[in-house]
């Protein structure tokens, strides 16, 4: 059943915004769903410590159950409150990038509601760097769950449309503050052994991480078919658009036989490239998903891009393939997983 959902727009934080931010974090307390803008991308924020608060987030997005939530806590101060210890690395790691990008996992102390972690013993935890985030978390005091604003297995939301149309009318209120900036999710961190592994790679590269610890294990969470994933939500299918995604691997002689071919096909093709090689291709629908020279900015419109398809009536989405290097680790890892198939030049 449709439920009625506030929508507030809040560009600049002013004493107009300051009560939308109280009315949001209000609803909050009253154990509501709220979606909010973070630096990655919306989140769908509840008390954490309540658990019928956190079972309308699985409700809400068609989650499953055994997949924990991220909590987000407005100061790194605040993380001591529900761990059982901080161990020197992880101390390092919230000097150097809280607030910021990046989600730690540690043992938690069990003061948060069970669902939150799944019936885990770890808790995932992070300081989001989002004025409004921030300052809604503050405003509410309390520790917020909160997974990404989507439809579950559906591309994270960079921007409030894309909220509104996974959610509008299931939730109690959607803080529209425009576009988020890095545009994937924190990089997930477990610092619960001797060394750091990376669950889940994002906003905070790789090679970011490497320089403050040292040494660094790359999960094998980060492959598409695990058999026990230690981030659970890592197995279930993910980032999925409307329309059936293929990447490309190969040279653009290669990426153009491929549109022609599926074009012959009697096919609608979309493609999703970087603005250099979109100037070296032919095709109908192309979708510049920003540039080589920085892939910052591809990861900031990857997820838009994926969902502007939909609109256009594209029966398939050709997407370029980028370095795995920098936030194009990120970046590959969501392709990948969004990716029905990968179609490679054969020389
Ligand atoms: O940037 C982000 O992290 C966004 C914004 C809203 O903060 N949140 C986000 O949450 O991406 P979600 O639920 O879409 O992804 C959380 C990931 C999942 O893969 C989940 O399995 C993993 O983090 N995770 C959460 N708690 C965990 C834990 N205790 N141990 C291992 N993995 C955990
Ligand atoms: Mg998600």
């Amino acid at each position: 059943m449709e439920r009625q959902t506030s929508y507030w727009t809040i560009r600049t934080l002013d004493q107009e915004s300051e009560q939308a931010i109280q009315q949001a974090a209000a609803l909050w307390k009253e154990q509501e769903l709220i979606a909010f803008p973070t630096e990655t991308v919306y989140g769908l924020g509840a008390d954490a410590t309540k658990e019928g608060a956190v079972a309308k987030i699985f409700e809400a997005k068609g989650r499953p159950a055994d997949n924990p939530l991220i909590v987000h806590v407005a100061d790194v101060n605040q993380i001591a409150d529900y761990v059982k210890q901080v161990p020197p690395i992880a101390q390092k790691l919230m000097d150097a990038f809280m607030p910021g990008p990046i989600t730690l996992i540690l043992r938690s102390n069990d003061k948060l509601a069970r669902n939150v972690t799944a019936g885990l013993d770890t808790i995932g935890i992070r300081v989001p760097d989002h004025p409004i985030a921030r300052e809604l978390l503050r405003a509410a005091n309390l520790p917020i769950a909160a997974p990404s604003a989507n439809t579950s297995g559906k591309p994270s939301p960079t921007s409030a449309i894309h909220v509104y149309h996974d959610l509008y009318g299931k939730i109690a209120g959607i803080v529209d503050g425009g576009l988020t900036g890095v545009g994937v999710e924190s990089t997930v961190v477990d610092c619960t052994g001797n060394i750091p592994v990376i669950l889940r790679p994002g906003g905070i590269t790789q090679e970011e991480i490497e320089k403050i610890t040292g040494v660094l294990t790359i999960g094998s969470t980060m492959e598409k078919q695990v058999e026990k994933p230690k981030a659970p939500g890592m197995k279930y299918n993910h980032y999925e658009p409307d329309v059936p995604l293929w990447l490309v691997e190969g040279d653009e002689a290669f990426f153009q036989t491929e549109i022609n071919r599926l074009s012959k096909e009697g096919l609608k093709v979309g493609v999703m490239a970087s603005e250099e090689l979109l100037a070296k291709l032919h095709v109908a629908n192309p979708k510049s998903c920003g540039s080589l020279e920085d892939l910052t900015t591809i990861a900031a419109h990857l997820y838009d891009t994926l969902r502007s398809f939909k609109a256009e009536e594209i029966d398939i989405i050709l997407s370029e393939t980028f370095p795995k290097e920098g936030i194009g680790q990120a970046v590959m890892n969501r392709l990948e997983k969004a990716a029905s198939a990968t179609t490679k030049s054969s020389c």
